[in-house]
């Protein structure tokens, strides 16, 4: 049976063995995620057994906006309605119903947000990303 938790204090190595399924999240390391958890408002797993095999989580100011970062399934159980599940959970959440408007950056997921009622923004969104700087200089 599928479990979900919103506890952050997991092994970040189980984190770091999903995050390498997905190409924009592959070269991140257990240290780093272990920083990230314990910054993060708010942390969505979903677990078969010990097994993480769903992610998803929360920046947020708990009024005016939340962005949705790094939602993520193990190939193994994509495709069973977890992905929804995480987003769901993190939609309905408590601490975030007042939240006027959630944010999210997908770059080839539109199709599985928009069935979860996400538009794409006519705002266009702009990132000043360190890596790109810093080959710059
Ligand atoms: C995107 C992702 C999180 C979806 O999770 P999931 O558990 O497989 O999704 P669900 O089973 O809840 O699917 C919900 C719906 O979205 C659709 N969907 C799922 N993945 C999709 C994809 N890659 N492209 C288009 N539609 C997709 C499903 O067909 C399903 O539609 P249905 O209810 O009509 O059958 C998962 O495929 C994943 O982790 N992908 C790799 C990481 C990634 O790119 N994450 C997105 C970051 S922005």
């Amino acid at each position: 049976m599928i479990m979900f938790s919103e506890r952050k204090d997991f092994d970040p190595a189980q984190l770091v063995r999903l995050y390498a399924h997905a190409p924009w999240a592959s070269g991140r390391t257990v240290q780093d995620a272990r920083e990230m958890l314990a910054n993060t408002d708010l942390v969505l797993t979903a677990w078969d057994g010990k097994r993480l095999m769903g992610f998803g989580r929360v920046l947020t100011d708990y009024v005016y906006r939340a962005s949705i970062w790094d939602v993520i399934v193990d190939p193994d159980y994509q495709g069973q309605d977890i992905g929804t599940q995480i987003m769901q959970r993190i939609l309905d959440h408590p601490d975030l119903k007042q939240v006027e408007l959630f944010w999210l950056c997908t770059r080839d997921k539109q199709a599985f947000y928009e069935k979860l009622g996400f538009s794409a923004n006519e705002q266009t969104g702009m990132v000043w990303a360190r890596a790109k700087h810093a080959k710059l200089k």
